[in-house]
Order: structure tokens, then sequence, then C-alpha cells
């Protein structure tokens, strides 16, 4: 049994845990899959995945909460948008409430490697879909796989309390109408170049803006981001290509039925941004990390508020707190794995 210290040692990286569930699709459907040690996939040298990057995925965590409980946080919403990744991508969609149980079953089967309550840790779920079968014209392949695996892990921006610093990217990750509002592995190999300049520009994450104008705030490329207003508003960038993340629209109820707050999703310029107060990464690895400046090409803005983020802060402890079970959930979000 690990120590609280040795779990909140941990980092965002995979570790290969026991069990893992896996289900097959061949002619026209998904048979009933089950638990494997296997961790390895065997798949055509000619399989759509590798050709084509016909593949899409999900990520949600798993906590120990304060009364001994292992939970998910709303995992209907992430059985729901994978489906919604797969109808993008012409991949048959792995059927929502076999998404839950096969869930279930992973954490079940894994439950030694989820951190105990108190750590910062916690047990990181990937949902992964792709075609297995092989192409070789462009076209949807003819059998796929669904595979959930599991590794602990800590926090995915390994700064501590340091607020991030975001560069305005040169590159763009979603078009009009494309992928950006899916979660289509492409869009992440489409972030590779720009995450690695970034990175070794000494910057944190590249901040995207929509692609059609250069003017707008989309998002980074694993997470959405909110500003804070002088007057304590919170607002988030509204855009048909970025991901509808699950940690933003539950931050979205959160603020406004728990703690009051008037919340606007609409676009946002990157103009404005000097003008909130704080400005926040969200998502499931992300959960709440907070921005202290975004370079835009040299010129820098930087939030007033960011080195301490006081309202995102007081969002985060919330939606945690929620989270762990220390919280009363709003209805349907805590989801009890046994
Ligand atoms: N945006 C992108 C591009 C992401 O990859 C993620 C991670 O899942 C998010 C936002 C946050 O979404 P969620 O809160 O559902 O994890
Ligand atoms: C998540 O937050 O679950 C993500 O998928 C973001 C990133 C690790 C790709």
């Amino acid at each position: 049994m690990k120590s609280t210290e040795e779990w909140n040692r941990l980092t965002f990286s995979y570790s290969r845990t026991p069990l893992r569930f896996v289900a097959h699709y061949a002619n026209g459907r998904w048979d009933e899959g089950g638990l494997t040690e296997k961790s390895e996939v065997v798949i055509n040298e000619s399989a759509g995945v590798l050709q084509y990057a016909q593949t899409c995925f999900e990520g949600l965590k798993a906590y120990t909460a304060k009364d001994g409980r292992i939970v998910c946080f709303r995992p209907d919403l992430n059985a729901r948008r994978l489906a919604d990744s797969a109808r993008a991508l012409e991949i048959p969609v792995f059927p929502e409430d076999k998404f839950l149980e096969a869930v279930k079953k992973v954490v079940a089967a894994n439950r030694e490697f989820v951190p105990p309550y108190g750590s910062e840790a916690s047990l990181y779920l990937r949902p992964t879909l792709f075609a297995t079968g092989p192409v070789l014209g462009v076209k949807p392949a003819a059998e796929y796989e669904f595979r959930i695996f599991c590794s602990p892990v800590g926090a995915y921006f390994q700064n501590g309390i340091h607020p991030l610093t975001l560069k305005v990217a040169d590159s763009d990750r979603a078009a009009p109408h494309g992928t950006g509002h899916v979660k289509a592995g492409l869009n992440y190999a489409m972030s590779m170049r720009a995450g690695v300049q970034a990175h070794a520009a000494g910057f944190d994450e590249n901040l995207y803006l929509d692609s059609a104008t250069r003017t707008f705030v989309e998002e980074t490329g694993g997470a959405n981001v909110i500003f804070i207003t002088k007057d304590g508003k919170f607002v988030t960038p509204h855009s048909t290509t970025i991901l509808p993340s699950i940690t933003r629209r539950s931050l979205e109820y959160v603020a406004e039925h728990l703690l009051g707050m008037s919340v606007e999703e609409r676009p946002v310029r990157l103009s404005e941004a000097a003008d909130f107060a704080e400005c926040g990464l969200c998502g499931t690895a992300a959960v709440i990390s907070p921005v202290l400046k975004i370079n835009d090409h040299g010129k820098e803005i930087v939030f007033p508020d960011g080195e301490t983020s006081p309202v995102l802060m007081k969002l985060r402890e919330t939606l945690t707190g929620i989270q762990r079970g220390e919280t009363e959930a709003p209805e349907g979000w805590i989801f009890p794995v046994e």
C-alpha cells in the first residue's frame, strides 16, 4: 500500500495496470467484450487507425470519495461524447450503456490503483475506439476495437502552484466545420508540432484561436478556457470548433447554481483578454489550472489576479469537493462504481 505522499508524487503518465476492457466490432456488430491482461494490440499493418487516423478517445477519472466509495464523475457524458466522436469519423458507435458497464468493470478490476481519499491523485480511464480492419483506399474500415485501460495519475501540469503561461499558437488545431468539437486523435496529432515548439520556448501550452479569423479565443490542445471578469462574472468562449468539455459544462452549473455567479458563454476576442481578472484552463486532466499570462507574439497579456486566482480556486474547490463526495452533488453527477 502506497502512502499519500507516494500517490501525490505521481505524474500524468501511463503506467500499466493489470486489467483492461476490450470489445471488437466485426460483421456489423459489437461482441460482448470482457476484461483482459493484454495491454498490447496486434493489428494489421494497413489498419484504418494507422493509415487514416480513424480513432477517437475519452478521458475520465475514478476517485475514492470521502465515504470510501469509488466513484466516477459524469461518465454518461463521456459515453455520449465518444458516440458523437464515432459518428463524426464513421466509426460504429459503442453502446452508451455498455460503455458505463465497462467503466465499472475496469475500475473494479484495478481497484487497488485508485488513490485513497485525501491524495491529489486519481485513476485516469482512457476509453479508446479505433479501426483495426485493413483499408487501402480512403474509406471506413470494417473492423474496430473498443478498449478502456486505466492508469493512476497526478497533476497534468507539473508546475506545482505556479500559474501557467500560454503562447498564442501560430497554427490551427481545428478547421471550421472540421473535427474540433469531437475527441478525434487527429486533432491531437495536429497539435504536436506547435506543442513541442511552445515547450521549447518555455511556455506551458498553446492557446489556439479560431482558424477562420484568428481573432477569437478557442482553447488549448487539451483543455477549455475560462475567464473571470473584474466584477466576478464567469465567461467562457462559445465556438462550434472547441471540444465541449465536461469539466467546463459542470463548472458553468457550479458557478451559476452553487456560487450564484453570472455565466456567459459567448465568442471571446483575444483583444478583450486583457480586460479579465483571471484566466484558467479546465478539463479532466487539467482540473482547473490558473493562467498568469498569455504571450501573443511578444505582447504579454498579464491577468491581474492570476497569481492567486481566488475565484477560480473557489470554483476548483467546489468542483473537486463534489467529485470527492465532500459537497452534495447535483443529481446524476456521481457514478458509484461498486
Ligand atoms: N479540450 C480538449 C481539446 C481536450 O482534449 C479536453 C480533454 O478531454 C478538454 C477540452 C476538456 O474536456 P473534459 O472536461 O471533458 O475532460
Ligand atoms: C483529458 O483531460 O482527459 C484529456 O483527454 C486531455 C489531454 C490529456 C489530451
